[in-house]
């Protein structure tokens, strides 16, 4: 586990991620949506960068149309899609039924990614893996389609086999709101029903702000 504290952690975190990606010859990537990813996509755009070598992927997706306005996909294609070409784009089908979704999305993924972004919820939840949700536990799978009551959203996302299964695992937080979940992440013992973003506390490369590290 390795933290990086700095003012701009969505650009220290998208240096962490072209330079490992760099370093390999064809590579995947499996990327986060939310609001944080915006302004890593943002920076990664404007880089002389090869995209031609990457297959993207992504950790999860909501249950929506592509051009939904809660659509991952929608929000990484403005920020970054509609400025670079990567080898392959492997979408999420949101517009699906959430089961054939994840089976779909399933037969495409790799065996494993050289490189996984997540982010991390004030909850602690990370990709669509929810306090509470049993999805943490499952060990095996790939993918699952999973209902989020608080949000009331059906959601596609990769299980742990394929987060802890990256070659390179990178978080981005950032934001007060963070705070009192990544100190429990770091500080109180590990339940992953509770935290479930606990699940890569020691594997993972941590881009955080000074507000989100603050009780660290
Ligand atoms: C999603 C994301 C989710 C996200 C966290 C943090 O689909 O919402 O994959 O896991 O990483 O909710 O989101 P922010 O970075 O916007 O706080």
């Amino acid at each position: 586990m390795t933290t990086h504290i700095s003012d701009q952690p969505a650009v220290a975190c998208g240096e962490y991620i072209l330079r490992a990606l760099a370093a390999k010859g064809q590579a995947s990537l499996a990327v986060s949506g939310g609001s944080s990813p915006r302004k890593m996509f943002e920076w990664m755009a404007q880089q002389p960068f090869d995209w031609s070598r990457v297959d993207l992927y992504w950790v999860d997706e909501r249950c929506v149309a592509p051009d939904h306005a809660d659509s991952n996909y929608r929000m990484t294609r403005e920020a970054l899609l509609d400025h670079v070409q990567p080898a392959s784009i492997h979408r999420i089908q949101g517009e699906l039924e959430p089961e054939t979704a994840a089976w779909f999305y399933e037969a495409e993924l790799p065996e494993r990614f050289d490189v996984v972004h997540l982010g991390m919820g004030a909850d602690a939840h990370t990709a669509s893996l929810f306090p509470g949700s049993d999805a943490i536990l499952d060990q095996h799978g790939k993918t699952a389609a999973v209902y989020v009551e608080k949000l009331d959203s059906h959601r596609v996302t990769l299980l742990p086999r394929m987060i802890l299964g990256a070659e390179e695992l990178v978080v981005l937080a950032a934001g007060a709101d963070k705070a009192e979940a990544l100190r429990a992440v770091f500080n109180e013992p590990v339940d992953l029903k509770l935290r479930p973003i606990q699940l890569v506390a020691q594997q993972a490369h941590w881009f955080l702000d000074p507000a989100a590290a603050l009780l660290l």
